[in-house]
């Protein structure tokens, strides 16, 4: 296991890294999911930095996820975007996942916006709605925080009353307001994967409260609160869970659905960004 003392000079290793090739001193962090990626594509000139590069960093393996930081400027905010995240289905541990927070985190970033695709569990919901994630259910019984804890990262025992901020959800739902669209809100389902769940399981997510089901999210999220970063996290409902709808799921049909939504996806974003 990583001893904290040495677990704090990887991320300070991999930050030094960043801020050599920049000079921007981010307070926004973007972790953008699958077929999500475009909105890196609008920062002015754009600083891109290969996750290989990064001291430490993992490399991300999964078809539709690149896999760069990108550093920039968007709506006159400084904003550091993480192109493509990492996954425990591809084999890695949660503290590996959730590393990249703690680089942002070291390189000053205070407000952390999460985005996914999820499959809907919710009935009321349609493919191609956009969710403001209210909080989550930690189902893949795994987490990113165990192990010793230094208090220089964060508390012993985080809260997570609010793990996704009320004040950046009603920021949301005004900008949706504006731009004409009613942007749901709900609980997501973090599980492992890699398989999509069986109808069983869906209907005993929807007993339990879940509205959405993903494979991401959850690790990077306690993280951030653990380290004081304020949380605003999207679903993209890219397709109905097992046993709603009588049609198998596909990866095929979740990145067709981001390719479609994109452009309201995008400027929901911008909105909130520039509204920051
Ligand atoms: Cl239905 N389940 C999970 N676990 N992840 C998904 C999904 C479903 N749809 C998109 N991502």
């Amino acid at each position: 296991m990583t001893t904290p003392s040495s677990l704090i000079a990887q991320i300070q290793e991999a930050a030094d890294f960043i801020s050599r090739e920049t000079k921007i001193t981010p307070q926004i962090g973007l972790i953008l999911g699958s077929g999500l990626g475009v909105l890196a594509d609008l920062i002015q000139q754009p600083i891109v930095i290969d996750y290989a590069r990064i001291p430490h960093f993992p490399v991300s393996t999964v078809e539709g996820h690149a896999g760069e930081l990108v550093v920039g400027e968007i709506e006159g905010k400084q904003v550091i975007i993480m192109k493509g995240r990492f996954h425990a289905y591809e084999g890695y541990g949660p503290e590996t996942v959730s590393f990249p927070v703690r680089v942002m985190k070291a390189l000053g970033v205070q407000t952390l916006i999460v985005t996914n695709a999820a499959g809907g569990i919710n009935e009321s919901y349609q493919v191609g709605d956009l969710m403001v994630i209210a909080d989550h259910l930690n189902l893949t019984f795994k987490n990113p925080l165990i192990g010793p804890n230094d208090p220089a990262l964060g508390v012993r025992f985080p809260d997570m009353s609010e793990a996704y901020s009320k004040r950046l959800r009603k920021l949301a739902h005004d900008v949706a307001a504006s731009q004409d669209f009613k942007l749901q809100e709900g609980v997501y389902v973090g599980l492992l994967g890699p398989n999509y769940e069986t109808p069983a399981e869906i209907r005993m997510f929807r007993t339990l409260g879940g509205d959405a089901v993903g494979m991401s999210t959850v690790p990077e999220v306690i993280v951030a609160r653990h380290a004081g970063i304020e949380v605003l996290g999207f679903s993209c409902i890219s397709n109905m869970a097992s046993g709603i709808l009588d049609q198998p799921l596909s990866h095929a049909e979740v990145m067709e659905t981001t390719e479609r939504v994109k452009p309201k996806f995008l400027k929901l974003v911008l909105g909130i960004i520039s509204a920051l």
